[in-house]
């Protein structure tokens, strides 16, 4: 969709549709009184029918209203004004973009974007209410024989801001909320595709199609290219599988020739079965999902694209499927990885951490100043702390403070768990190096830890997003996450390095 910034008064917009806040006790937002002004209170009078109290998820839509130069007026109720907050305003920005989208508006001045967010600014809000208006018109059906396009004549949104100087933040902002829209929009698509197209294979073709769009450089690894590289690890969990192998790297050179990247490795496991360690059927069609690491890398470049970020950036996907075979892993192999360090595979259902230790070892060689794994690694990390935030561990707190940072700007939070030696005896192994898994205790923590020991060379982060990548139930579809926090993350180190 189009978006433009413009500062002009809320009464004289001649629009499709004017929208505005309503606050718990029918309290009019200040566009709302000015528009109320200018219409002779017929829209305080109205609100005295009842129709609308203004809690948060109410609306109400008014066609051609009293006194008015706009075809339609539709109130969005925001809760009490004491506790409207950044979620509340992104809930409201979200409904507003269901609500217009289901009526013949073919444009809309948005006004949601004057409603005061403790702590936030005007590029805060323009930004969240694009990213909020992309991922509410999202649809996945293109696998449906019926597709659902009933004519959306929604084509523009104009945000409105309060003043002249609020026009340049205001497009910057419009420009990032559309390039991590169009980055998530990628991750869902990829992450609801099912695994009998969405295969290692489809991964690369992803990836090569970065390549024509964008001119990143891509490379695909084959089986054999792994082989002579050593990486047992990674290829142990695809010998289980029909489907080849991918190691795929993309490297989008935005900052100076020679500046060291930052990494970004991804989990690309398109179905995890389990392997030989079976997982229960219930729910298992959700584990198409265990591919949203590398979705969010693949959804994080583009958006680094979109954005001509002066920054370098290279993405690292390891891509396999996890399936019993007379072939698989079996519990008690012992395999080696690229690193050297031998593995005893006790569950060939934690095949996570076995493909993405050869990654992080093979990352060492682009040399790069941070590397941030992002993995749908562990149950654990579900039931640790749900669908709200995604884990996060590393060996340097700088980063994960600007991570943390990072989060909470993109409202796609992330919360620190630690990983301290004293776990690592979990994974002590009696016949090789270690263990693949360190029992039920602190699940998440110890698959980290066992990563943590493949990325002794360098700052990392390691972002386990099992419980945000993608919701269940009736909702159930892919997040996008955390593409808004990696690409916030992007953009404010190019920030810190052009010294703003
Ligand atoms: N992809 C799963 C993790 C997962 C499970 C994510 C459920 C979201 C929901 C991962 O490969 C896995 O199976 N992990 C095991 C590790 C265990 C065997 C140590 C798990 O979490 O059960
Ligand atoms: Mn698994
Ligand atoms: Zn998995």
């Amino acid at each position: 969709m189009e978006y433009t910034v413009k500062s002009g008064d809320p009464e004289k917009q001649r629009s499709a549709c004017v929208v505005i806040g309503l606050y718990e006790g029918r309290k009019l937002s200040p566009s709302g009184k000015r528009l109320d002004e200018a219409a002779q209170g017929a829209l305080t009078a109205l609100l005295r029918r009842g129709d609308i109290e203004g809690k948060s998820g109410q609306h109400l839509l008014l066609h051609n209203p009293q006194g008015l130069l706009c075809e339609r007026l539709l109130l969005i109720g925001c809760g009490k004004e004491k506790d409207f907050n950044e979620a509340r305003y992104r809930e409201a920005c979200t409904l507003m973009a269901r609500t217009l989208s289901g009526t013949g508006a073919s444009e809309a001045a948005v006004c949601l974007t004057e409603l005061e967010v403790k702590g936030r600014d005007i590029a805060w809000k323009l930004r969240h209410a694009v990213e909020c208006s992309e991922a509410a018109l999202y649809k996945f059906d293109r696998l449906k024989s019926q597709k659902s396009d009933k004519k959306r004549p929604l084509r523009k949104l104009v945000l409105m801001v309060g003043k002249r100087s609020e026009l340049a933040p205001g497009e910057t902002a419009v420009k990032q909320g559309l390039a991590i829209g169009a980055g998530v929009t990628l991750a869902r698509d990829l992450g609801n595709l099912p695994g009998n197209i969405c295969t290692p294979s489809y991964l690369a073709d992803q990836a090569r199609d970065l390549e024509h769009q964008y001119g990143v450089k891509t490379t695909v690894l084959e089986r054999e290219d792994m082989e002579k590289l050593g990486m047992g690890a990674l290829l142990s969990v695809a010998r289980g599988s029909r489907q080849p192998p991918k190691f795929i790297t993309i490297e989008y050179k935005g900052g100076k020739e020679g500046e060291p990247p930052v990494a970004l490795v991804g989990k690309g496991l398109t179905f995890d079965a389990g392997g030989i360690s079976i997982k229960p059927a219930a729910a298992m069609d959700e584990m198409k999902y265990d591919m949203c690491g590398a979705a969010s890398v693949l959804g994080t470049i583009k958006a680094a694209c979109e954005l001509k970020l002066p920054i370098n950036v290279v993405g690292v996907i390891p891509s396999s499927e996890n399936l019993p075979d007379g072939d698989a892993n079996k519990p008690g192999d012992i395999v080696t990885s690229m690193s050297g360090q031998t593995i005893e595979v006790l569950n060939t259902d934690a095949e996570g951490r076995l493909i993405l230790c050869d990654a992080l070892t093979y990352t060492e060689r682009f040399q790069p100043v941070a590397v941030v794994d992002i993995a749908t690694l562990t149950g654990a990390c579900v039931i640790a702390l749900g669908n709200h935030a995604s884990g996060l561990m590393t060996n340097n707190d700088a980063l994960a403070r600007d991570l943390l940072n990072a989060g909470r700007y993109a409202y796609d939070r992330a919360w620190q768990m630690p990983i301290w030696d004293e776990y690592q005896k979990q994974l002590d192994s009696n016949f090789a190096d270690m263990a693949n898994i360190g029992g039920r205790e602190g699940g998440a923590i110890t698959a980290a830890c066992f990563l943590a020991r493949y990325a002794k060379k360098f700052k990392w982060a390691h972002l386990d997003i099992a419980g945000t990548a993608w919701l269940s139930g009736k909702q159930k579809g892919g997040t996008g996450r955390p593409v808004p926090l990696l690409t916030t993350w992007l953009i404010q180190r190019a920030e810190a390095a052009a010294g703003k």
